[in-house]
């Protein structure tokens, strides 16, 4: 009995250290040590053996198994360790990779970024941005721009009434004769907003925007204005353009122009250019030497029309932006479908 267990200590020591990892130790340790083992029956049978052989078999029996059980864990210890260390070096992290992959960004839309654009030439020139109120008064709408008791736009079939005074702004001159009452001379403001008119075709929405100018100071000219003008049409649509005004008419404007920018695309013989018609010239925007009449409204802010001048001007964002951008529809620029928007901002 005492050889049996010499022959199963040495052949589980030689199997424990060639262990290759914790599940085959682990395999081992049931083989050799588990209930069903031959050494722990040994032990169980200890006492059925004869008087003179309990004592060395139950010995060796006993020093076999504390011998295998401490090199079970001194092995575990060692395959362990090894283990920790492979997953270690397998497992490493390159820590400059880009995580989560990069989720696609959005951007400005075509108007908004258009607006922008125009903000920052006019700040460029000196000019501050105001804003105002969309739901507005037919005082400062029509009457204190000098549009007559019978002006065609104050036609309720033109303009949204809200009351018999309040209307939704059908444009962003009633901040005017409000940045006027605000404070004195000088005053160098553009306004961009949204405005409504009773209008929906393929070349009108409801809603649209504008963004106003007014420049009120002493000797302002009709050549500032178009000087403003001239340096605003070549930041927006190239340095190689000029302006041309064209004798128009707006209540609250005396002169009043159109302005028009020359073409800004490539002619090519033979071939009418969808932009300008051939003409060479594209209208952009109203403006004009601010009416007499309207400074009369503000005359007791500070602005006596014996002693300042100023000019005005109003343009629509979706038409500048889409000359720029040869949009051929103009809601496109409402359909937010992302195909449209993506190419620009
Ligand atoms: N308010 C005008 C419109 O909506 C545009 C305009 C024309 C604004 C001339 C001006 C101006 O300030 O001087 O049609």
């Amino acid at each position: 009995m005492i050889d049996r267990i010499a022959e199963l200590r040495s052949e589980a020591e030689a199997a424990i250290a060639g262990a290759p990892g914790s599940a085959e130790l682990e395999e081992l340790r049931v083989r050799y040590l588990g209930r069903k083992a031959e050494l722990p029956n040994v032990l169980r049978g200890i006492a059925q053996l004869p008087p003179q052989e309990r004592g060395p078999t139950g010995k060796a029996a006993n020093q076999a198994r504390q011998a295998l059980e401490a090199l079970i864990a001194q092995r575990a210890e060692q395959l362990q360790a090894g283990e920790l260390e492979e997953r270690l070096r397998t497992d490493t992290v390159d820590v400059t990779l880009p995580g989560a992959p990069p989720q696609p960004v959005g951007r400005h839309h075509l108007l908004t970024a258009t607006r922008r654009e125009i903000e920052d030439i006019f700040l460029g020139l000196g000019f501050r941005i105001a804003e105002g109120p969309e739901v507005e008064t037919v005082y400062y709408n029509f009457d204190a721009l000098n549009h007559s008791p019978t002006h065609p736009s104050r036609d309720r079939l033109d303009t949204f009434y809200v009351g018999d005074d309040t209307v939704l702004r059908t444009h962003t001159s009633p901040m005017q004769p409000r940045a006027m009452e605000a404070e004195p001379p000088p005053l160098y403001i553009i306004i961009p907003g949204r405005v409504y008119r009773r209008d929906s075709d393929a070349t009108h929405t409801p809603q649209f925007h504008q963004i106003e100018g007014l420049a009120v100071d002493e000797d302002i000219t009709l050549a500032d204005l178009k000087g403003t003008l001239l340096a605003f049409a070549r930041a927006i649509f190239g340095p190689d353009r000029e302006v041309r005004l064209r004798p128009h008419f707006f209540p609250f404007t005396e002169p009043s122009v159109e302005v028009d920018v020359s073409c800004f695309m490539e002619h090519v013989a033979g071939r009418r250019c969808r932009v300008c018609k051939d003409s060479n010239w594209v209208e952009i925007l109203g403006a004009g030497m601010v009416d007499p009449n309207v400074f009369g409204y503000v005359r007791e802010h500070g602005y006596d029309a014996e002693r300042i001048q100023g000019f005005a001007f109003g343009m629509g964002i979706e038409r500048i932006a889409m000359l720029k951008h040869e949009v051929p529809d103009l809601r496109l620029l409402y359909d937010n479908d992302v195909r449209f928007l993506e190419q620009f901002g």
